[in-house]
Order: structure tokens, then sequence, then C-alpha cells
């Protein structure tokens, strides 16, 4: 047992299989494996109103699964009512614009997206959730990924008001990283800590989401003033302020008896917060580095677990991104392989599944990514892995005829129906060998 067993998650979550999972044809064996078997849904990229949220949730329950994060802001939209700051929903929650597809020949689909959550909207998810043994994980992602925040309040970014207001005219209307990254004054310090206690007055989760994944440095390097401040404490690169950055914010919610979860990005530089859960996307290497920094770690890795990459090779599958991740390879991830060294097999918390929704802007395109797959990961999440895919897929026809009972759009196995594709909206697809180099170079600073 892990430290993090010892946690509100290890002690209140629920140790038997949901009677739901039975009848759904899914097989949960005795205690689940993992404390932490969680699904990660972007509503920042694309919002989904409370009650869609809801039978997501009653979903995740019925699959074992005992957490959602919720990923509530990006460069694309803003979705969290901040009392003292009422411009990030405001303005943050709307973008005049989307990208359809992706790479050089997508497009901008000319349609206004918006949408925001009330602090009431929110406490009534978490009761919601809570009931059905599902505890919501809220995220705010600093440093980077800032642009709907500077859409609002642009005196939070690099070079001051005016330039930031020259660069950012609304939240992202394209999907990638954008360069917007906040600025390190003591103002914005205090900015970002305010809107950390609001998160902390609706969400009543142990633990917070604070990103730090993939915050662009090029405007930290090229701003005199931030390099001045990095001087003036001992900073020696933009990873560390990264960290220092961070660092700040953990104390903050330490304070409030919370602990954060950061992406693995979070262990650029020096190590933020020793206390924190390291999610770690970008393959191996942050797992390890975060297991043996004594940090509790939940494996998500992009190749294994990210919901948004295709599900075949077949150029009907609908806006591909990513590598290819069918039902069988979610049913032959094995997180924790049976010779993994002690020291971090104690580490591993659990396993999420992240749902980006760049290319999702519907609950039915929703369902297409995450369904069937879900039933796979959710047996991985609570027995461990892998699968024994023979015996799975003979269970397969069960599952599939209970989503069908919930209504859930489910991929069929034999490919996308017609309504389901896409045709002539661009993808990306990638290799596995191409995605593993671009790791293996993304990871060099850990
Ligand atoms: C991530 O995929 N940016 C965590």
């Amino acid at each position: 047992m892990n430290g993090f067993a010892g946690s509100r998650y290890g002690a209140g979550a629920p140790t038997r299989p949901p009677g739901a999972a039975r009848a759904a044809g899914l097989r949960l064996d005795g205690e689940p494996r993992f404390a932490w078997r969680g699904v990660m849904l972007d509503v920042a990229r694309r919002f989904r109103p409370i009650a869609e949220l809801e039978r997501f949730v009653e979903l995740l329950a019925a699959h074992g699964l005992n957490v959602l994060q919720l990923h509530l802001t990006d460069d694309q939209g803003w979705r969290f009512e901040v009392r003292a700051y009422p411009r990030l929903t405001e303005i943050g929650g709307r973008r005049s614009q989307s990208q359809l597809g992706h790479g050089p020949r997508s497009t901008l689909d000319g349609i206004p997206h918006e949408g925001s959550y009330t602090q009431h909207e929110l406490r009534g998810l978490v009761r919601f959730a809570a009931e059905r043994g599902i505890r919501v994980v809220p995220e705010i992602d600093v440093p980077g990924h800032a642009q709907a925040i500077l859409a609002a309040y642009p005196e939070f970014g690099v070079g001051g008001a005016d330039a930031v207001r020259a660069r950012v005219a609304e939240p992202w209307t394209r999907y990638g990283i954008s360069d917007e990254v906040l600025n390190v004054e003591e103002s914005t310090l205090e900015f970002v800590g305010t809107v950390f206690d609001e998160l902390c007055e609706v969400f009543d989760s142990e633990f917070i989401g604070i990103g730090g994944d993939e915050a662009r440095k090029r405007l930290w390097r090229e701003d005199p003033r931030t390099q001045e401040f990095m001087a003036e404490r001992g900073l020696a690169s933009e990873d560390e302020l990264q960290s220092w950055f961070l660092q700040q914010i953990a104390d903050r919610l330490r304070g409030r008896g919370r602990r954060v979860v950061g992406w693995d990005e979070m262990l650029e530089g020096r190590d933020p917060a020793p206390d924190a859960v390291v999610a770690s996307w970008r393959g191996p290497v942050g797992a390890e580095l975060g297991a043996r920094l004594g940090h509790d770690v939940v494996l998500c890795p992009d190749l294994w677990t990210y919901f948004d990459y295709r599900q075949s090779d077949a150029p009907e599958e609908p806006i591909p991104v990513g590598t290819v991740l069918s039902l069988e390879d979610v049913a032959t991830f094995d997180p924790v392989p049976s010779d993994a060294p002690e020291w971090y097999a104690d580490r591993i918390a659990g396993v999420q599944a992240n749902v980006w929704t760049e290319h999702l802007d519907t609950r039915e395109r929703l369902d297409y990514a995450v369904f069937p797959r879900l039933g796979a990961f959710a047996e991985v999440a609570w027995n461990g892995g892998p699968l024994d895919w023979a015996e799975f897929s003979e269970r397969l026809p069960g599952y599939l005829g209970w989503l069908d009972e919930q209504r859930v759009d489910y991929r069929p196995m034999a490919g996308p129906r017609p309504d389901q594709q896409r045709p002539g909206v661009p993808g990306v697809p990638r290799d596995r060998a191409d995605r593993l180099a671009e790791l293996a170079r993304l990871t060099a600073n850990l």
C-alpha cells in the first residue's frame, strides 16, 4: 500500500464492485488494485452542460471508477465562475469560432462556442458525484495554457497589459499550445491564489489540479522583467521559475489542507511540492522520477489512455489524431508489470484515462471516443492489467448491449457508422515510433 492509500481517497473510495458493473457485463474482481481510478474530461475546449456531466458521472460509477478530473481552463476557454474575477467567464468563457480538424489543412468553423459553470452548479455536481462514489478533482491549468485568462485580464501576462492586448484578442480559436504564460508578479500570484481559494470553497477534493503542463518558456526567456525576477531569486532557468511558481500555489493549497496534482512537467526544474501527485502522461520517465522522489503517481500515458487518439488506422475514423489506440490496446495496458521494482510499484496510486475534446464537440462524439474503450480501461483500473483479450472479447457483446440500453453512442467494433464519420475534416495521424521519439525528446530535461 502506498501513502496515497491512507489518504481520503484510499480510505473513502468504494472497495466493492458496483452492482451496475455486473449488469454491464464488466468483470471487476474483489478489492480494487488501484485507489485512483480516474477519467479526466476537458470541458475547457468543449463546454458540456451539467446534465451531461451528471450522465457521465453515472457512467463512470457504473464502471467502478472513482475520480473525475475536470479540466476547467485552457487556452481556448475558462469555465469556472470566479466571483472576484467575473471577466474570466464573461470574456474567457467565449470564443468566436473553433478550429475544424487538425494540422496544416485545418480551418475555422465560424461558430461561436461558449459556456461556464456557476459555483452553485458545481457544488451540486460534487454532491451528485459523491453520492455515486466519484470524487471530482478540479483543475485550473497554470502557468501555461493561459490565453483565456489573458483575454480577460491582460495585466497578468508577460510584457504588460498593452503588449498582451496586442497579442491576445480572445480565447484561442486554434488548437495546440499557445505561447501565452502568466507573468510572475506578486499581483498575479495573488490573483491565482484567489482563484484557487474560490475553487477550494466549491470542491471538497483533497486533491486540486494545478496543471503545470506544456508551459511555453519563450516569453519568460525574452522578457527583461522576468529575467530580473529570476536573478533576484537565484532561479537559474525558466524551468526553475516554473517550479517556483507551482511551489507558491502548492504551499497555499497545503495551508488549506489540500494536495496538488500536476502533470509530469511539474518535475522540470526543482521538485515544487513533496506531497504532490504526479500525473504521468509522457511515457514512463515522469512516473519513474516521481516515484523515485517519493511522489504518489497516477499513470495516464498517452499511448494507452488518451481517448481522443484514433481507434483504428482506417480512413473512416473521424478527425484522426495521435497514435492508434484500439480497444484491444487499452485491454493490454499493463500499468505496473509484475517485474516492476517495489520502490516503483508502491508509489503508483492509480490510472487515469484522459479525454481531450478539441475534436469532440457533441455528446455523441464524446461517447464515440470514450466507449467501449472505457470498459477495458475500467477492468484494468480495478483488476490491474493486462486483460485476457480473448476472454474480454467473449464478454464484449454483453457490454455493448448494456451500452445500447444506456443510449451510449459508442464506436461499433466494425468502425464508425456514416453519421459518426467526419468526411473531409482533416486530422494528423501519428505513428508510434514517431511519437516515442518525440516523448524521449520532451522528457529529456526531467
Ligand atoms: C497534456 O496532455 N497536456 C497533459
